[in-house]
């Protein structure tokens, strides 16, 4: 069993664009894996094909239906809001202990796949009302793939990002600096992080990434995770 959160320095950072990349890149090489984000927030029963899960569930080759939604993300919620806002507009207050035992559960169930698992927003994004993500990724032990950007303050927010990861003892598996609409350099973010996180594996995800890029970022997680 191998587990990866996708985590990040923000909410529309790239988790689930690289999420997709390493499940699409793992599927064709012929590494078994699949894919939990327990909690989706902004959720459209009638767009589900675009939502994180629905597209998670594309990546893995699995048609879009409510029993394959709901294994995928149990909990999802119409409003674009923070987790716990999105449930509460529904009446629903989430529960930690059920999402972090609905992840064993996915995990379990998953023996011999790699399982991905996308949080909810950036790192420390409210996951209930009393939980962030970062309390989710500890209590799981997972080694993270941390997404930032490349816009104007990137750098910070990824470093404030990798600093609590560090703080709670979690292992970065891999940094994926996913190329912001409004860049302002790419490479001279990922040569600013890497500075300054050297023991870090630091990899730039231009604006649509090549299916060489996915196989080989694939192929280093795979063996990185002994798969
Ligand atoms: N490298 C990239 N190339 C092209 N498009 C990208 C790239 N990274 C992200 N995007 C696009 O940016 C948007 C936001 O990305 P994505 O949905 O992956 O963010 P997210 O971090 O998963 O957000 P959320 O917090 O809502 O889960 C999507 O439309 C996605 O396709
Ligand atoms: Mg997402």
């Amino acid at each position: 069993m191998s587990v990866l959160f996708v985590t990040g320095a923000g909410t529309e950072i790239g988790k689930t664009y690289v999420s997709c990349a390493l499940l699409r890149a793992w599927r064709e090489s012929g590494v078994a894996c699949d894919a939990f984000k327990p909690v989706v927030s902004g959720y459209e029963p009638g767009a589900a094909a675009g939502s994180d899960c629905g597209l998670l569930l594309s990546a893995l080759g699995e048609a879009l239906s409510e029993t394959t939604l709901a294994r995928i993300s149990p909990w999802r919620f119409k409003a674009p809001l923070a987790p716990p806002l999105a449930a509460q507009a529904e009446g629903v207050e989430l529960d930690f202990a059920a999402i972090e035992r609905a992840c064993r559960a996915h995990i379990d169930a998953q023996a011999d796949r790699l399982v991905l698992i996308e949080g909810a927003g950036g790192v420390m994004a409210p996951l209930t009302e009393s939980h962030t993500c970062l309390d989710l990724i500890a209590a799981l032990r997972a080694p993270v793939v941390f997404v930032a950007g490349s816009y104007l303050g990137a750098v910070s927010h990824a470093l404030s990002g990798l600093a609590v990861l560090d703080a709670r003892g979690v292992s970065i598996g891999a940094v994926i600096v996913s190329e912001s609409e409004d860049s302002v350099g790419l490479e001279e973010t990922c040569a600013m992080i890497a500075r300054l996180r050297p023991d870090d594996m630091i990899t730039p995800a231009p604006r649509h990434v090549s299916r060489d890029w996915c196989a080989a970022l694939a192929q280093r997680l795979a063996v990185q995770q002994s798969i």
